[in-house]
Parts: structure tokens; sequence; C-alpha cells
């Protein structure tokens, strides 16, 4: 029976396929924009090295479950651990942790689309000149006035989600793989002109010692919790974004190697932005801690400086803005798929209809900016409590909960099978981690944050 499931939204053309929409899911405003602020915000290196481990110990085994369930399942995330908790006589209440997914990428989709309408924003922006030789504190005008205009942001929120709705109807891998193609390289090869920019700054190993000198003793027990949080995100565990996308594996592909590439170009690229933009915040007087507005603070003010800087810099926004995207659509296909399935409508109305409800959640986000800025539940503001949510409780349980379903309930062979790993120390490896290792360092993270131990 479960040989022959088949997803009946269509499989990716090849392994590489997979492996570029999976990093495209992976690599967006994550990597670029999330991750120095929130290094920023946690004192950077002590933060950077739990982030890191929690890649290797979490993030890299996760995803291959994620992948292998999902191949396995063939189905949008609730109805594939649905089938799965039937094939070994367990609970159907497991697609509970599908469901979470679901809900999850729903919510992170609408306060995401807000930024990458910030983004979208200064690529229009930075082609008029306004970074032409500004200083820091004109740059600094610049965002505020913009973010205080809730309208502004609207427009530009319904541009991003108009965008992904248009790609999501098309199909996953229409336009995907081709942008997924030509973004990348450009992406890496803008962010290698800010680097050697930044080596420029007389600052620049103050941003590296910054990044990645651990100073324990900056760290509170929300940083490790933070640091976990951003693991999931930056990689698209925990969702059913990257189970969604295991849907459309061919049989054939190598889970194992598939993942490793994509964490490693992952975290290439978000270390890639820590080591541009640090630099520039210390050579400007700026604050590392400066929160969500970070990059849009500081890259401008490198660009500004830089000979054809409104060229680069509009590039830059451009491909920041394509990375962003390929995370979108990766972040709207769970749900759609899900009402697809359960409700037996076409794709275009699902895609419709979760825009739309994303859309509107948007407008929590948009406000936590403008006029709710003050605004505060569980002292933060709407889109703070949205990101707390997602990235530090529900998708380090969801996680959990995964692995604990691979590692203990379903079968050795089966689990062996489906991930076809043909080398038995590797698969050992693995197996340890999901059964201990990975299930382990979450709860200490979150026994950690509660209080329960300390580290
Ligand atoms: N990983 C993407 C980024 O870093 C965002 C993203 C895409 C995501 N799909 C996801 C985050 C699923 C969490 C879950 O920009």
């Amino acid at each position: 029976m479960t040989e022959k499931r088949q997803s009946i939204h269509g499989e990716w053309t090849s392994r590489w396929a997979f492996i570029l929409a999976a990093t495209g899911a992976a690599v967006g405003l994550g990597n670029i924009w999330k991750f120095p602020y929130i290094a920023g915000i946690n004192g950077g290196g002590a933060f950077v090295l739990i982030y890191l481990a929690c890649v290797l110990i979490i993030g890299i085994p996760l995803m291959m479950t994620e992948v292998l369930i999902g191949r396995r399942g063939r189905q949008n995330p609730a109805g594939t651990m649905r089938s799965l908790a039937k094939d070994t006589g367990r609970s159907k209440h497991w697609q509970w942790i599908g469901a979470i997914g679901i809900l999850s990428s729903f919510i992170i989709l609408s306060y995401y689309c807000v930024i990458a309408g910030w983004a979208m924003n200064y690529i229009f922006r930075a082609a008029s000149g306004a970074f032409h030789h500004a200083s820091a504190s004109q740059i600094n005008h610049i965002f505020q006035h913009f973010v205080a205009n809730p309208w502004k942001l609207l427009f530009w929120h319904s541009m991003v989600m108009l965008v992904t709705i248009f790609l999501v109807i098309r199909g996953v891998k229409g336009g995907l793989e081709l942008a997924a193609r030509f973004m990348f390289p450009a992406m890496l090869g803008l962010l290698i002109v800010l680097v050697i920019y930044a080596t420029t700054t007389n600052h620049f190993i103050q941003g590296l010692t910054f990044l990645f000198k651990p100073d324990f003793s900056k760290l509170n027990s929300t940083s490790a919790l933070s640091a976990l949080g951003h693991a999931f995100f930056t990689l698209s565990l925990a969702t059913g974004s990257i189970m969604m996308y295991g849907a459309y594996l061919p049989k054939k592909a190598s889970i194992t190697r598939a993942a490793i590439y994509i964490a490693i170009a992952d975290t290439f690229v978000a270390l890639l932005a820590g080591v541009a933009i640090f630099p520039i915040v210390f050579a400007n007087g700026l604050q590392p801690s400066a929160g969500p507005g970070l990059i849009f603070q500081t890259l401008p003010i490198a660009f500004g400086q830089m000979p054809y800087g409104s060229l680069f810099a509009s590039l830059f926004f451009l491909m920041l803005v394509f990375a962003a995207i390929t995370s979108t659509i990766s972040l709207l296909e769970p749900s759609v798929a899900w009402l697809i399935e359960t409700f037996r409508i076409s794709r275009l109305r699902a895609s419709l209809y979760a825009g739309f409800g994303i859309w509107i959640l948007g407008l929590g986000t948009i406000f936590s900016f403008n006029i709710l800025e003050n605004v505060k539940i569980f002292g933060m503001t709407i889109f703070d409590n949205l990101d707390y949510l997602t990235a530090n409780i529900m998708m380090p349980l969801g996680g959990l909960l995964t692995v604990f379903f691979a590692a203990w309930l379903m079968r050795r062979s089966d689990v062996l099978e489906e991930l076809g790993i043909s080398d038995r120390l590797l698969f050992r490896a693995w197996y340890f981690a999901i059964r201990y290792l990975t299930p382990l360092a979450i709860l200490l993270i979150f026994l950690n944050f509660v209080g329960i131990i300390q580290f």
C-alpha cells in the first residue's frame, strides 16, 4: 500500500529540482534579515554557536526525517501523518502534528510577506538614488518614516502576497526552478561584494569578534530558545514545508545528501550576511540590537558609499525578494495542499482562500510598526508575538513530535527503506540522532527556558 502512494500534485523533475526548491525555501529573509537581527539582539557569538550546534544536531536529522515522512505519505502534512500513523496502527491524532505545522506556516507567512514587502520597496528606493552618500541617520530616518505608514506597508505586503499566490496557482514547479537557479548565485555574488566592502570599514575584526567569539555571559534563558527556534526557521522545518516538498520527491533521490547540501548552503548565506552586516553596524556607531530594521538601516549605508551603489543596492534587494519569494511559496503550499485534499477544491480557489486569510492576518504585523506599535501582549508587539509563538514554541514542539514519531513509532525497516541509506554507519548515526540526541537537545533547551534546569 505505502509503495503505491502518489502525490496528486505531481513530482519534481529531478533530484536537483528538489534540492534547488528546498534550498530556495530555506534561504530567504531568515538568513539575511532575521539571522543578523536576532544574533544582534542576543549578543552575538554565543547565540551563533548554539544556532550552529542546533543546525547540526537537530536541523539536519529533522530535515531528513521530514523529507522521508513526506515522501512516504505523499499528501499534505496532516494527511501524511494520518496515513503513516495508520500504517503502523497508531492513533489518527498524529495528524495534529501536521496540522500544527500547517498553522505555523500560515502564521509565519503573514508576517514574512510584510517584511518581503519592505525589501520590494527598497528595490525602487535604491534605484531612485535615495541612499547615495546618505548618512546613517538619514537612512534610519528613511526606514522609520517608511514603516510608520501603514498604507505603504499594506501596499507592498499585498504585492508580495499576489506574486506568491500567482506562483502557487501555477503549481510548485513552474517558475520556481528557474528563479532558484539564477537567484542563488546572484545573491551570493552580491553578498560577497558586501563582505569585501565590510573589510574596508576598519571595523571588520570587531564585526567578526561580535559574531564568532562566544561570550556566554550575554546569553539569557530566551536566547538559547531563540537560537533553537531560528535553526528551525532558517531550514524551514517543522511547518510541513519540507514535508510537502518531500511528498513531491522521486523515489530514487538520496535524502541524506540533499539535507546536507541544503543545510550547508543555508548556513553559509546566513554567516556571510552576518559578516557583511556587523562591521557596518560598528563602523557607523549603530546598535547591533536594533531589531527587525537592522539590515534596512545598515546595508543601504554601505551601498550608498560604493561606486555604482544604487545599482548594486537595487539588485541586492531584488535578489532578496527573489529569495523571499522562493520561501513564501513553500510557506503557502502546505495550506493550499491541505485545502485541496480536504475540500476537493481547485488549486486556484485553494490558493486564493489561503492567500486571503494570510493577507488579513498580515495586518497585525503591519500595524505593529505604526498604529499599534505600543500595544503589547506579553510585553511584545503583535509581530513579535507571532514570531515568538511560531519559532520558539510551535516549531520546536512540532519538530520534537515529528522525530519522536519517526524514531519510536514507525517501523525501523520502513524508515530504513524510505531513507535508503546504503551506508549502515550513516544510517545508525542518523537513527541514533533522532532517537536520542535531537529530542534531548530540544528538551534541554525547553527545560532551560522554563527554568527547570540552568546552563
Ligand atoms: N527558511 C526561510 C527563510 O529562512 C523561511 C521559510 C520558508 C520557513 N518556509 C518555512 C520558515 C517554513 C519556517 C517554516 O527565510
